[in-house]
């Protein structure tokens, strides 16, 4: 199979049954994305494809050739982190980090959905335009799970970004 994962190009021979989350980590060294659960449930396998942030550990690697795959790996590294990576780490957004990765490739996508005007559950009116509060990132964020306990502050790292 043929994979398109942070601009590179990636060939694989896998089992047709391989989760994308068992591929970038078994198959391609990508560790990045964690394995908390594997079953949907903690949000730490986060990854963005074509801009959308899914579960990669719900999701068959073979449905993802055509896809563009972005995991923490290509947000940013060490001395070029992405401004959410930075939010992060100045607002102690996280303690252990194994749920940070999906935290922030979940974030970017929050951002965005916000600005692209995606409605959510705790919005009064669903036709008005999402606003940057607290309610809402958390709301978004419910389906990352921190067993650290750190959503306040990645609440305020992402509203930093956000400029909230
Ligand atoms: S490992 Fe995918 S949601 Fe927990
Ligand atoms: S930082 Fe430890 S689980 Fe989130």
């Amino acid at each position: 199979m043929h994979f398109t994962i942070n601009g590179q190009s990636h060939q694989a021979e896998v089992d047709i049954r391989t989760s994308l989350l068992d591929l970038l980590r078994e198959h391609l060294s990508l560790t990045g994305s964690k394995k908390g659960c594997d079953h949907g449930q903690c949000g730490a396998c986060t990854v963005l494809v074509n801009g959308r942030r899914i579960n990669a550990c719900l999701t068959l690697a073979v449905m993802h050739q055509d896809d563009d795959i972005v995991t923490i790996e290509g947000l940013g590294r060490p001395g070029d982190l992405h401004p959410l990576q930075d939010a992060f780490v100045r607002h102690d957004g996280f303690q252990c980090g194994y749920c940070t990765p999906g935290q922030i490739c979940s974030a970017v996508a929050v951002l965005d959905e916000i600005k692209r005007g995606v409605p959510s559950h705790v919005q009064a009116d669903v036709s008005a335009k999402p606003q940057v509060t607290n309610m809402e990132l958390r709301e978004r964020m419910s389906g990352n799970i921190c067993r650290c306990g750190a959503y306040s502050n990645i609440a305020d790292a992402m509203a930093e970004v956000a400029g909230a």
